[in-house]
């Protein structure tokens, strides 16, 4: 059972800032089931959920700041130009957001709402709990019309959770996190979004557009990226009294041209035995085999818009940066 905590804040937040999930075991969060199982798998994955602890949302921050790390840019830049477009189209919404990060590129999408609309509400579902208190913390000190519900947890509780919330809503992922998504995954997601919300409710999503490969590979294999697929390696050390030996990994990430994605990797530079205590957990990996850390995406507008429709989601509009490099595109759930 998921409780409400205040907040610890300034008094005048407090009416405006609600947590739910505060009191929700990690374990729910960061389930050892499906570690062991994506570790055993072939090749040996662990899922990206696993680079947001405290110090990979950091470095997460940093990699956004780089040249070579255009996607951050790209979409600050549709957001600040057509933000009230989206919010035009809408009417008003609350916004729920599935990964909301820090929410410093959402800050537009919330302004434009509440200048358009007024007064608004908005949810944000992540699995990192200071990421979120740090959110409210930023939105709350720059748009008082603002109600702030963090949801701590994975997409789909939090799903389940943000459908509780009554009138129309807009749903956000941005970050281009549904491209790190596999297929799976990401059609359990859209088939969610369709039977939790309501017709008439709005989903808005941020993708990264496929381009040449040195463009992507800069983009991923800049000094923070290979710092924040690293330290994936660390968050399971501690999180699960685990042994990788960080020093012995090569960071690789790919255009995987076939695929339509980049991929991130870690390469064992030495045969190891990695034992994970707190999950009674162990297995020998050889030299140069890999542990897929992440995918990501890259598709053009239309292939996504195909695999959107097919669970009851209808384009709307979708906007681009001034390169072309990345897209927003706004879906509404159909009747039916
Ligand atoms: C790529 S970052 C994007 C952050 C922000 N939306 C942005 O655009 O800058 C992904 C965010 O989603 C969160 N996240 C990753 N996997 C998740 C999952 N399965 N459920 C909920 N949140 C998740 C991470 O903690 C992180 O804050």
């Amino acid at each position: 059972m998921l409780r409400r905590l205040p907040s610890k804040n300034k008094p005048d937040d407090r009416k405006k800032r609600t947590i739910i999930g505060a009191d929700l075991p990690e374990t729910e969060i960061f389930r050892g089931d499906l570690l062991i199982q994506s570790l055993s798998g072939f090749p040996r994955s662990i899922g990206c959920m696993y680079y947001y602890d405290d110090t990979g949302s950091a470095l997460f921050e940093r990699l956004c700041k780089e040249d070579s790390y255009y996607l951050f840019r790209a979409e600050q830049e549709i957001l600040a130009q057509y933000a009230k477009s989206v919010a035009n189209i809408t009417g008003p919404a609350s916004i729920v957001e599935l990964g909301s990060g820090n929410a410093q590129k959402t800050t537009l999408l919330i302004n434009a709402y509440v200048e358009n609309h007024g007064p608004t509400s908005y949810a944000a579902i992540d699995v990192n709990r200071s990421i979120l208190e740090k959110a409210a913390e930023n939105l709350l000190s720059m748009t008082p019309d603002l109600n702030f519900t963090g949801i701590i947890g994975v997409y789909q509780t939090g799903l389940e959770q943000a459908a509780t919330i009554t009138g129309p809503k807009l749903l956000v992922c941005l970050g281009a996190s549904m491209g790190n998504m596999y297929d799976d995954e990401l059609h359990d997601l859209l088939r969610s979004v369709r039977s939790l919300f309501a017709p008439g409710d709005y989903f808005l999503v941020g993708i990264d557009l496929d381009k040449n490969s040195d463009v992507l590979e800069a983009a991923y294999n800049n000094q923070s990226a290979i710092l924040t697929n690293l330290c994936v390696l660390q968050h399971l050390n501690w999180r699960f009294d685990g042994n990788f030996n960080v020093f012995q990994f090569r960071h690789v990430a790919f255009h995987n041209k076939s695929l339509c994605r980049m991929e991130a990797h870690l390469e064992a530079m030495q045969a190891q035995s990695v034992k994970l205590k707190k999950l009674d957990f162990s297995f020998c990996l050889e030299e140069g085999e890999m542990i897929r850390t992440e995918i990501m995406r890259k598709v053009n507008v239309h292939t996504f818009n195909e695999i959107v429709m097919k669970h009851g989601l209808n384009p709307v509009h979708h906007w681009t940066d001034y390169e072309r490099r990345y897209a927003i595109c706004l879906y509404k759930i159909v009747d039916g």
